[in-house]
């Protein structure tokens, strides 16, 4: 497994549940000497128990040393980072990178798998580069196996896929690797290489197009007071279209659906098409975090010199991750408009302080009460929506609450006396009675 991120990772604990051997290369040696002692770099669920697991059986190990790793291994798994550039297109240089140390380290037949999301044509180009780094001429084939991990439910959805994608162009290669994963029950699909790569980014964009479509839905909602949530339930329930990842809020942010977006509209362009479902999704999601702060003017005022609390800084519940947050955006845009502003999340500052931030921390859920003009939820952690609302409102300044996930009881903060919004939400007084 050549890159220990958090995709390498949960890769690899699952093979090794699997019963397979795994080697984890990867150059940070400070990461691996971390790893080695038990402890994984960032906060996901359930991975350092497993770690654990498998270091004392000894079915995992970890070393800086690629040569050796490649020279080692039947099957090369790539996981390293394709981060975007400023145009949208996808840096290939780690994944290239590591496909010149395999050539230049091939001493038999390897089975080459890339589990990093890159843009179709990539696991040919990978191909090209171990070939042109070979000593001599050596078998070599290229499979792509997408990863489909959602970030805090990493390891269950490891070993329990929907399906697994396997891209290759021979059939011996994609067998092999659909072997790995025998004692996984789900759809095993068998595809051509460059079909693997598009159902990637086309998953990812449908997730973000369903998303993006009920927050639209939800703003008309506001406009004629239904309730979205009731809206995206009678439509969930049709098995056409599904009731999952139609929850309205804030919008998707997170280290793939921006970036995978981002490459999939440059991939477009490269082809001299437009993508326009995918530049309205974009759209949307990029003018919610707007469209909140309107919502909070109409019921604060001028937000400037008041002092306003955010709930949760990580883009989603169970993970440190703040890349491409909501939280950050809305941070910086309050503090532009002159608000003060504090800030608890449980796990985000433990383990990854953002720097630079203009807000207060706070250690507790309970300080973001103090004098607070507004409680902005962000992210829906579950000790958000269990906490005792009903005896801190008198601490607030404003009793406000912007619930930027749809997530908390509106009927009982309504009768606690807080003022609430929520995205097409619709207080019902035949619920409270
Ligand atoms: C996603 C894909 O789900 C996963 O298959 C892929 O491999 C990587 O990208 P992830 O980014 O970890 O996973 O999180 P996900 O649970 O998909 O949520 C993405 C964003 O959408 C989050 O910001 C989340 O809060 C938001 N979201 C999700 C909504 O706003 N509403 C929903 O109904 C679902």
């Amino acid at each position: 497994m050549i890159g220990t991120g958090y995709v390498g990772l949960t890769t690899a604990l699952m093979l090794c549940e699997l019963n397979h051997q795994v080697v984890c290369i990867d150059t940070d040696t400070a990461k691996l000497k971390q790893l080695k002692s038990n402890r994984i770099p960032f906060h996901e669920p359930g991975l350092e128990e497993l770690l654990n697991r498998h270091l004392s059986r000894g079915s995992l190990s970890f070393t800086s040393d690629t040569g050796q790793g490649v020279r080692e291994s039947d099957i090369l798994f790539i996981t390293v980072g394709t981060p975007s550039k400023s145009d949208g297109s996808t840096d290939l240089s780690q994944i290239k990178n590591v496909a010149e140390t395999i050539g230049s380290n091939q001493n038999g037949y390897k089975v080459v798998v890339n589990k990093s999301t890159a843009p179709v044509g990539t696991c040919e180009k990978v191909h090209r580069w171990i070939l042109e780094r070979q000593p001599r001429k050596l078998p070599v084939d290229v499979v792509c196996n997408p990863e489909f991990l959602r970030e805090g439910k990493a390891l269950y959805d490891a070993l329990h896929p929907d399906r697994v994608v396997i891209g290759a162009e021979n059939g011996k290669a994609a067998r092999f690797i659909r072997n790995l994963y025998d004692a996984i029950s789900c759809p095993k699909m068998m595809t051509g290489l460059r079909t693997a790569e598009l159902i990637k980014y086309s998953a990812n964009a449908f997730l973000a197009m369903k998303i993006s479509f009920i927050n639209e839905i939800g703003r008309l909602c506001d406009a004629h007071g239904v309730d979205v949530t009731d809206v995206a339930t009678g439509i969930g329930l049709d098995s056409r279209i599904g009731s999952r990842f139609l929850k309205a809020g804030i919008g998707w942010g997170g280290s793939c659906f921006p970036k995978d977006l981002a490459s999939l509209v440059h991939m477009f362009e490269q082809a001299d098409l437009s993508p326009r479902i995918l530049e309205a999704v974009r759209q949307v999601n990029d003018t919610q975090v707007e469209y909140y702060l309107r919502q909070l003017e109409e019921r604060l005022g001028d937000v400037r010199g008041k002092t306003i609390s955010i709930l949760g800084i990580a883009f989603k519940p169970d993970t440190d991750d703040i890349r491409e947050a909501p939280a950050i955006k809305v941070i910086q845009a309050l503090h532009k408009k002159g608000a003060f502003l504090k800030a608890y999340d449980p796990v985000v500052f433990i383990h990854r302080a953002p720097t630079g931030l203009p807000v207060t921390l706070c250690s507790e859920m309970s300080e973001t009460f103090e004098d607070s003009d507004c409680i902005f939820l962000l992210t829906e952690w579950k000790n958000f929506l269990h906490f005792d609302w009903k005896s801190h409102r008198h601490r607030m300044r404003t009793p406000l609450i912007i619930d930027g996930r749809n997530a908390l009881d509106q009927n009982a903060l309504t009768q606690y006396g807080y003022i609430y919004y929520g995205i097409g939400r619709v207080y019902s007084k035949l619920a409270s009675l």
